[in-house]
């Protein structure tokens, strides 16, 4: 063997000989460094007769029995549990809640977990499982970083789960970069995974979110795996949503939804929670959504603060929402309402630090955005469900019946929809009012008449 110098790209593999400062590959920059590799003398290669290729006819499907992690908001989002052999990568922001949640899964899982730390001493990791409310003593800790002590630990243990915190932190003899390297991470995930499907023994890895916010960095790992999920939230917030990206054995239109607590993180079964923040009157730019996230419907509330911008270059930021999309709805207000608001501050926060994927919070933003510029509240028990387009046209979202009868259960008293659900609203029972708008100048006189009357 003949150890040799190679430049690997950290974002996704790709090798060459020298360095250089963007990768062709996947088009970054400056994510090439230096590693070590040995290379092994190529020998003539061997035919061999062995491989079977299999009728489609005569494959048997294994009854695939899920493991019951007893967290239904975990279950959720992988599709019901953890299917035996597969590998889970769980990534986030370091201070997220991964180890957190992983350890808490591995103290309630019926079956003996092995709980691999690369990052935290034993002692740290019995300080924190004493805050976490368990129900079995099965759970057993390794503290080791080298993957060639960890397998014959696997096969001594017989885990029915391992939990590996964190891929960053393990190493192989195998290759001489140093740890968190992508030669590093990408053999050791190989050399984990080849186990888990050898001796269909699950494993939860724990990734860390590098500064572009992908995934662990390398996202050569995220094709390795069966499951990626992403917990995500604002530290300075106690919710966290854990949001399936890719999933080889169910849905990713799941999401899951934790709250930090000082023991642990409790499952939130019903998201509309968040939104709970009682206002004894109406204050201008608050607004409700009727939002999806993942199956669940929840409502959700949106906060906007538009105010001269007394410094010049007015300022915009946005927090849970996307900044681009905000940005488009600011220019349809300005072109298609006719509100200055290239010279004002723009500020839009979603209640409960939770990031929200759904076009349909378009609607609740503008009419937030609205409502402060003029000072003027929108009732409290009113909520909004659509998409607006760039001709100031408001579109319709999908599962409006969801909606509606969340918005219905939650004492809602007027839903704003898009006029094309017209058709699909006549077959619905409904006792909420439903008012249908097909221009964002309906929905500037609705609402302003409302507030008119409400006053
Ligand atoms: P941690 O799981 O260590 O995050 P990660 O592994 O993603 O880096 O969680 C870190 C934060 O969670 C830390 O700031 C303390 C807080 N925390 C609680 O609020 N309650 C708890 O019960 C625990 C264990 C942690
Ligand atoms: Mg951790």
């Amino acid at each position: 063997m003949k150890a040799k110098t190679i430049y690997v790209c950290q974002n996704c593999g790709a090798t060459t000989s020298k360095w250089i400062g963007k990768c062709p590959s996947c088009g970054q920059w400056n994510t090439y460094q230096e590693e070590i590799t040995a290379t092994q003398k190529t020998t003539t290669s061997r035919i061999t007769s062995t491989v079977k290729a299999l009728k489609i006819e005569d494959i048997e499907i294994a009854e695939t029995n899920r493991i019951d992690t007893k967290n239904q908001e975990f279950n959720r989002v992988l599709g019901g549990g953890i299917v035996p052999g597969s590998v889970v990568l769980i990534g986030g922001e370091p201070g997220i809640g991964k180890s957190t949640l992983s350890l808490q899964i591995a103290l309630n899982i019926p079956q003996r977990t092995l709980y691999v730390s690369g990052e935290e001493s034993a002692s740290q990791i019995k300080l924190r499982a004493d805050r976490l409310h368990h129900t079995t003593d099965s759970c057993l800790i390794l503290c080791e970083v080298t993957v060639e002590n960890i397998i014959p630990a696997i096969k001594e243990y017989n885990p029915g789960l391992v939990v590996i915190d964190s891929i960053q932190t393990l190493r192989t003899e195998n290759v001489e970069s140093s740890p968190g390297t992508i030669t590093q991470i990408r053999e050791c995930a190989d050399l984990l995974i080849r186990h888990a499907k050898q001796y269909n023994v699950p494993v939860v890895l724990i990734g860390h979110i590098n500064k572009e916010g992908n995934i662990a960095g390398p996202k050569i790992l995220e094709h390795m795996v069966d499951t990626v999920l992403q917990f995500e939230g604002d530290s300075t917030h106690v919710y966290r949503v854990l949001r399936g990206i890719k999933n080889r054995f169910g849905t990713t239109s799941e999401v899951g939804i934790f709250e930090m607590l000082h023991d642990g993180l409790r499952q939130v079964e019903n998201p509309s929670e968040l939104l709970l923040h009682n206002h004894d009157e109406n204050v201008s730019g608050v607004t409700i959504s009727a939002a999806i996230e993942g199956m669940r419907p929840f409502m959700v509330e949106v906060q906007a603060l538009v105010s001269t911008a007394a410094y010049g270059v007015p300022q915009r930021s946005s927090t849970g929402f996307d900044y681009k999309r905000l940005n488009m709805l600011l220019a349809v207000i300005e072109r298609r309402a006719g509100f200055r608001l290239s010279t004002k501050d723009v500020f839009l926060n979603i209640a409960g630090g939770i990031k929200i994927n759904d076009t349909a919070m378009d609607l609740s933003v503008l009419a937030a955005v609205l409502s402060s510029d003029l000072d003027i509240p929108i009732d409290y028990l009113t909520c909004f469900a659509g998409e607006v387009g760039l001709t100031g046209e408001i579109r319709p979202v999908s599962r409006i019946e969801q909606r509606i009868a969340e918005a219905e259960k939650l004492g809602f008293k007027r839903i704003f929809l898009s006029q094309s659900h017209k058709k699909n609203i006549a077959n619905i029972k409904h006792s909420i009012e439903i008012v249908l708008v097909s221009k964002i100048e309906e929905v500037f006189r609705h609402l302003f008449a409302y507030a008119h009357k409400n006053q």
